[in-house]
């Protein structure tokens, strides 16, 4: 992966700006530092170069990391976390470097105006899908609260750990269904805080189980509980564990189809994102005090040795340089369909991380 990555790399050294995001037509796409998943090649970089510290890597990732650098001022969107933790937390986590530090606390600033305490959650997006919405949260909103974790404890200031527990709370009571899955997105009332509907925009319906979402929501349950300490979270994360290995739809090789509830299973397409997202946060189930933590190691190497084989896992030379196949952004939009994507090579990368920090450390890994 080393050798793919740095490919990568060489290729968009000399495009100013530029972070890799997918294919399209055969070719890959790029993006400014603007998009959502800006971060996450950088982290993929950070991943490689612990486990193997050479010159070359970090100079990569350093300079991938820095194209970012604004993004410590976006208020206009909620993915600010995603974007800043993968990239300068990682970054933060492996050099120490106190420039780093400072963009995330900034970062987290940022992401912290979009918290209503009436409405007692961040606010996602400003798109309102032609007034339909109000005030949109969405699951993959867990994901950001890792980032107002870290910049309280980079700077004293508890604010930014208050609104993450707030907003994990009111997730948990409006977003999750009897069943432990979750809905895409909530969306409430600017004038008393209710909510207004419960809807999809990625998934196949508003009552399906899109699976990208229910990774966000066991990945972020999971590092709330970290965070934290708070039983009730790892709770919440062991029920939508539990929906997504008991359902009826989960395919043999745990590499999930796009949505639980997609109309045409088995001849769907699987979202290997959402499958590595979850692999990584199983690992770190599988370090806590949990009955039968091994089940949870298990799920976790059966998804892994799914990912690595040649179904998923792209040879050198091929698919762009990225490392897996077979990923959805999203359906309804007709947008990304059986492409790869960088986020879920960064979680494939992330688990391996934890899956080897697991075997060669004992149980503590994460
Ligand atoms: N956060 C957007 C997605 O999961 O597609």
């Amino acid at each position: 992966s080393t050798e793919q990555a740095l490919l990568m790399a060489k290729e968009l050294e000399q495009q100013d700006g530029r972070l890799p995001k997918s294919i399209k037509d055969g070719k890959l796409e790029t993006s400014d530092c603007y998009w959502w998943c800006s971060g996450f090649f950088p982290g993929e970089l950070w991943y490689l170069y612990e486990n193997n510290p050479t010159p070359e890597l970090k100079k990569y990732a350093g300079l991938f990391t820095e194209r970012l650098e604004k993004v410590q001022h976006v208020t206009d969107n909620h993915d600010v976390g995603f974007m800043l933790y993968c990239s300068y937390g990682n970054g933060y986590r492996l050099t120490q470097n106190p420039a780093y530090k400072d963009v995330l606390v900034t970062g987290a600033g940022s992401l912290s105006t979009r918290f209503n305490p009436m409405i007692k959650a961040i606010r996602s997006w400003d798109f309102t899908n032609n007034g339909k919405w109000q005030y949109p949260v969405i699951i993959d909103n867990m994901m950001n609260l890792e980032l107002l974790f870290a910049a309280t404890r980079l700077s004293g200031d508890s604010t930014f750990y208050k609104v993450a527990v707030s907003h994990v709370d009111r997730t948990m009571k409006e977003q999750y269904r009897p069943d432990g899955s979750c809905y895409h997105v909530v969306d409430y009332s600017m004038k008393d805080g209710s909510v207004r509907n419960r809807h999809t925009a990625q998934g196949y319906a508003h009552e399906s189980a899109w699976s990208r979402g229910q990774a966000w929501g066991i990945y972020g349950l999971t590092l709330c509980y970290r965070e934290t300490g708070d039983r009730k979270y790892l709770d919440q994360a062991l029920k939508a564990v539990r929906f997504m290995f008991n359902h009826k739809n989960t395919p043999e090789d745990l590499v999930f189809y796009w949505d639980m509830d997609a109309p045409n299973i088995p001849n769907d397409y699987r979202d290997a994102s959402a499958a590595a997202c979850i692999a990584s946060a199983l690992y770190e189930i599988s370090t806590v005090d949990v009955p039968e933590p091994q089940t949870y190691k298990a799920y976790a190497d059966r998804i892994m040795e799914s990912l690595a084989s040649p179904t998923y896992r792209a040879e050198l030379g091929t698919n762009g340089n990225f490392l897996l196949m077979h990923c959805v952004g999203s359906i309804p939009h007709n947008g990304e369909i059986d492409v790869p994507l960088n986020y879920a090579d960064y979680y494939f990368l992330e688990a391996l991380k934890r899956k080897r920090d697991i075997e060669q450390k004992g149980s503590k890994g994460c």
